[in-house]
């Protein structure tokens, strides 16, 4: 049986009371907490920084918090977020000028890398990467937003990302992100997929631990 890790995103928590919608959602079985960074620059949106990482690990979090950062340029965030507790930083290639330096900052501070691509974006530059890949994340929508619809064509990316990680063997996770539900999460497992984001899927009314878990037992099944 295949590991599977459930990501739910905080994009589409009640910020008002973030601590317990994170306890409540790792309560209901989350397996890492996916922290959507965004700077109104890279991607037309405004969310959280490092500050709210790392009052989530005060409060007590310890459960991976993955790092998806749309902002350009990268570099300071990576190093903000080594030090606010991330675990994983993942960044969209196109958003700094030195890839491999950028995925070498976030293994020097003992963090997984990964590189994150939206819906246009070819896979082409992991080959020269592939040995500081710890995860490949494809967007499933263009990013910016919660809640918005699925790209079906996002299914033949994740094939050859399957592929390509498993023809090099690497030691490395294929994340999706964007428009994940319930019924469509089994495709994407059969895709390759072994990391599945989802927002607004998981966190939305009544936002109580016996609702999230029904959702997350769900896209488990
Ligand atoms: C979009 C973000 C996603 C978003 C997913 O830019 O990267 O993580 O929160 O939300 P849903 O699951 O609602 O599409
Ligand atoms: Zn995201």
């Amino acid at each position: 049986d295949k590991d599977y890790l459930i990501a739910p995103s905080i994009l589409s928590a009640d910020f008002a009371m973030l601590g317990t919608e994170v306890d409540n959602v790792l309560e209901a079985g989350a397996d890492v907490v996916h922290f959507d960074v965004m700077d109104n620059h890279y991607v037309p949106n405004l969310t959280i920084g490092p500050m709210v990482c790392k009052a989530l690990r005060d409060h007590g979090v310890t459960a991976p918090i993955d790092v998806h950062l749309m902002v350009s340029p990268v570099d300071a965030s990576i190093a903000d977020f080594i030090d606010a507790g991330a675990s994983f930083i993942t960044f969209h290639p196109e958003a700094t000028n030195h890839v491999d330096r950028s995925l070498q900052l976030i293994k020097a501070g003992g963090c997984k890398a990964g590189l994150v691509f939206n819906p246009a974006t070819s896979l082409d530059i992991c080959e020269m990467v592939k040995d500081k890949l710890d995860i490949i994340l494809l967007m499933s929508v263009n990013p910016g937003f919660g809640g918005q619809a699925f790209i079906p064509a996002t299914l033949d990316k994740a094939r050859a990302a399957r592929k390509f990680i498993d023809d090099n063997k690497l030691d490395c996770r294929l994340e999706i992100d964007g428009g994940v539900k319930v019924d469509n999460i089994k495709e994407v497992a059969e895709a390759g997929v072994d990391m599945m984001v989802a927002g607004s899927a998981i966190l939305k009314a009544p936002r109580t631990v016996e609702a999230y878990k029904e959702t997350i037992d769900a896209m488990r099944k």
